[in-house]
């Protein structure tokens, strides 16, 4: 008998079914990047030879790699990670903010910040950003709401999510000027946001505002491979703080696959990066006059390339439309019970687009209409740091015994990947409302077992 291959299988499976990918990676499947560097990609799985360089104190083609791309952007450095937005916004935070400091989240903070508050013992104060009660999607921080916060909060740095999943953009200037006259650094995760510096009629990329570092997934709408990201640093001051940080969060065996894939990727932005962005915005345009798209109630733009269908404007849930597309040969890179998230990137094309117009025309409506249920409750109260929370003792507790404990884990859906409970929050009623109304709706999430437990800190004696 051969031995077994689950992934390989399941991977073998899913290429076979032929899906087109309305998902990250942005390359989708290797059609944004020169058939040369995919017909050889194997060739390029090397390691630190000698005249490839060292990620870790890169001078050689790395570092010049590294360099094209920060001038390509404009910014002071560049650094290449192949562990995603991920350690670029843990590196980011670790450098801008002391041991035991204090960071400005919004509430739809991607998890990889709560791992860097674990990393460096951060306290943080979330703003409660305003959610569509419509369609659940989380709008952004506002420059008003950042404000008020920074007044009171003492805090070190201020993280902005711009895109974000659902391609929501907001005042991220007006954010960036209020962070420069308080003194404070601005980091932006612009994990969704790689190919928002080519379009001139905006949303405008981060980079053109008062951030010091933004986090950028290049695999997701740019054209590199999976886990491939690149931190941008605006000010000089932070180049050596944010090169140290990104060293504990990195392999010492990083891919070369995905650095390869970086420098591939600012070589077309750079040399067709325009051309390239005038045709998926033509074939985004196209989709946009057929499908019911989300409009955030607010005055800002969105990301043109980031397709959210309002399924419940269609009277259907997202679970339902994603699996209709799913049926019609259409793979969708999110859904949610109101909505379905289609990602462009700088790969499509409107042939590439073609099949979604039909399968869409297909798609038969449902006569019950989408289940409704309450909308993602406000954060607990954080009682004690991230960090005091994952070092602290546990134990597992039936989830709806859980309120009013302090959860010692992360409780979160992916994707998004936006955390419904931090650990070292007090669990509240309406968040265990919440959950229950989901997880009967099929959601899954992170952080609940498969008995449907929970991990809360223990009562230790001195409690
Ligand atoms: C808003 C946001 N930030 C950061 C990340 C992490 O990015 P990566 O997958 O490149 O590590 C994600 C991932 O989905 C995200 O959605």
């Amino acid at each position: 008998m051969r031995p077994q291959t689950p992934l390989w299988d399941a991977l073998q499976k899913h290429i076979i079914s032929g899906l087109y990918p309305f998902h990250v990676p942005g390359h989708k499947s290797g059609r944004g990047l020169p058939t040369s560097y995919v017909n050889s990609l194997i060739n390029y799985d090397l390691t630190e030879l000698s005249g490839l360089d060292n990620l870790y104190d890169p001078s050689g083609p790395i570092a010049r790699a590294q360099e094209l791309t920060a001038q390509l952007f404009g910014v002071a450095a560049t650094l290449f990670t192949t562990n995603g937005s991920t350690a670029g916004l843990i590196a980011a935070v670790l450098a801008c903010c002391p041991s035991g400091g204090t960071i400005i989240l919004p509430r739809n903070a991607h998890v990889s910040l709560l791992h860097a508050c674990v990393l460096g013992d951060l306290s943080p104060v979330f703003v409660d950003v305003e959610i569509d009660p419509y369609t659940e999607i989380p709008l952004g921080l506002t420059p008003e709401q950042l404000s008020i916060v920074l007044e009171s909060s003492g805090a070190d740095a201020v993280v902005a999510v711009y895109p974000t999943y659902h391609g929501v953009c907001g005042d991220i200037r007006g954010i960036g000027e209020v962070c420069r006259q308080a003194g404070i650094r601005l980091i932006v995760d612009e994990a969704h946001g790689t190919h928002l510096y080519l379009n001139p009629s905006g949303p405008v990329s981060s980079l053109c505002t008062e951030a010091s570092v933004v986090v950028q997934s290049t695999h997701k709408t740019g054209l590199a491979l999976t886990g491939a990201a690149w931190v941008h640093i605006k000010d000089q001051s932070l180049v050596q703080r944010v090169k140290a940080s990104l060293r504990l969060v990195q392999s010492t065996s990083p891919s070369y696959l995905l650095l390869s894939s970086l420098d591939i990727t600012r070589a077309i932005m750079e040399e067709e990066g325009p051309r390239l962005m005038r045709r998926a915005l033509a074939a985004a345009d196209k989709l946009a006059s057929i499908l019911p798209l989300y409009k955030p109630p607010w005055p800002y733009r969105s990301d043109p390339l980031r397709l959210v269908i309002n399924a419940r404007q269609l009277g259907i849930s997202g679970q339902y439309l994603a699996a209709r597309f799913l049926a019609h040969g259409v793979a969708a890179e999110m859904f949610d019970l109101y909505s379905v998230t289609l990602v462009l990137s700088l790969a499509d094309d409107e042939d590439s687009v073609a099949g979604l117009t039909a399968a869409f025309q297909q798609i038969e409506r449902q006569p019950t209409g989408p289940p409704l249920a309450p909308v993602c409750p406000p954060l607990g109260q954080q009682v004690m740091t991230p960090r005091q929370a994952h070092f602290s003792p546990k134990r597992s507790c039936k989830l709806e015994q859980s309120k009013g404990f302090i959860a010692a884990e992360a409780v979160t859906t992916y994707p998004p990947g936006i955390p419904v409970v931090w650990p070292g929050q007090i669990i509240t009623t309406e968040i265990l409302e919440y959950l229950a109304s989901r997880r009967a709706l099929g959601a899954e999430f992170s952080g609940i077992s498969a008995q449907g437990e929970v991990l809360v800190r223990a009562e230790v004696e001195n409690d």
